[in-house]
């Protein structure tokens, strides 16, 4: 599915992160940046132990919850791994929504202060953090969207859902913003 917003665009599609060939791929990762499964264990696997050395070295007090970091590709073909951390779900009332919220925009904030134009996200917080899929969908769809109305640097954020479920999911959020 793809969506024109601004000169921009959103595209959902069903697949796995680590074979995306944009310049930058989102991690969902945890605080302490230590690796994990989900997502975060496959685009470590696929992009190599340099990344967590890159890790370590460079923020040894790992990342807030609702921000996100930058590191190399490693063997990936992007340029850029940025690295965020989605909240847990505890039910809506720990503010969860701001803090997804921001970090999706600190994801889209940092790439265009690194000048990159196209940038892949998984569905950050809604695998082992448990986030309601139908929820963070509408967040992370409308905070990229009202971003690239505005953005003269971003051209495409690619969606990598990993499941029918959540890209359906991501799907019914998207075609509601059509009309
Ligand atoms: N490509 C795209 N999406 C993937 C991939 C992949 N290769 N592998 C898993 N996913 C999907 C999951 O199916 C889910 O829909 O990513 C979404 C996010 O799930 P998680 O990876 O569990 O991330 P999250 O809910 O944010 O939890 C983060 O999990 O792995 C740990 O270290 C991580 O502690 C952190 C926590």
């Amino acid at each position: 599915m793809i969506v024109q917003f601004g000169s921009a665009r959103i595209e959902l599609v069903l697949g796995d992160i680590t074979t995306q060939q944009l310049d930058i791929i989102v991690n969902a990762a945890n605080s302490q940046l230590a690796g994990g499964g989900g997502v975060d264990g496959a685009i470590h696997d696929a992009a190599g132990p340099e990344i967590m050395k890159e890790l370590r070295q460079r923020y040894p007090d790992g990342c807030p919850t609702g921000s996100a970091v930058v590191t190399s590709g490693g063997k990936l073909t992007s340029q850029y791994i940025f690295h965020a951390v989605g909240p847990i779900w505890q039910g809506g009332s720990k503010k969860e929504s701001q803090l997804l919220e921001s970090a999706y925009q600190t994801c889209l904030s940092l790439a265009e202060k690194h000048q990159c134009k196209t940038l892949a996200f998984p569905s950050i917080s809604t695998g082992v953090y448990r986030y309601p899929v139908d929820l963070a969908a509408e967040i992370a769809l409308r905070t990229v969207a009202m971003k690239l109305e505005s953005s003269d640097e971003l051209e495409l954020v690619r969606f990598v859902l990993f499941d029918q479920g959540t890209f359906g999911g991501y799907a019914r959020v998207l075609e509601t913003m059509l009309v």
